[in-house]
């Protein structure tokens, strides 16, 4: 049996429409080739990956519920739910599982309103404004923690 570390790398809000989104914040690459690069990079690290997307925040919580025993740790970029998901913030927390944010843009340098980030205190760290190379800072230090 495989022994790799198995990391659920969540998509929320909007992200399925990474391509047509503001491309000087989100850049050019659709979600389906982000995910495919996550995916080798996982790879390199050692790290089974798997991706779960949706636009519901219901979908979103219920998938954070179900990973009890599933994953062993959690990259969430839930969009803009971030700055008011009181909901996914409690989710999160059941889970007990290690987690980072990541966000494509910066949002610390953006509107006010994306300055807050309802996962403060939960998430072992936050990425943001690396563009799709979050997503592998994110999972190295993932890698670095499950070790
Ligand atoms: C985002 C930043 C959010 O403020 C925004 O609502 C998104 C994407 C990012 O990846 O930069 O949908 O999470």
């Amino acid at each position: 049996m495989s022994t790799r570390n198995r990391i659920e790398v969540m998509h929320g809000v909007n992200l399925d429409q990474l391509g047509r989104r503001p491309a000087d914040h989100y850049g050019n690459l659709t979600l389906d080739q982000l995910e495919q690069k996550t995916e080798a990079w996982g790879h390199e690290l050692g790290l089974n990956v798997r991706f779960f997307r949706t636009n519901s925040e219901g979908a979103f919580v219920e998938h954070l519920h179900r990973l009890d025993g599933m994953a062993d740790a959690v990259i969430l970029n839930p969009g803009a739910w971030t700055h008011y998901s009181w909901a996914i913030r409690d989710a999160l927390e059941i889970t007990d599982l290690p987690s980072v944010e990541v966000h494509l843009s910066d949002v610390s340098a953006r509107e006010p309103w994306r300055q807050v980030s309802v996962l403060e205190g939960i998430v072992s760290e936050v990425v943001s404004g690396q563009g799709p190379e979050g997503y592998q800072s994110a999972l190295q230090v993932l890698a670095a923690k499950l070790k």
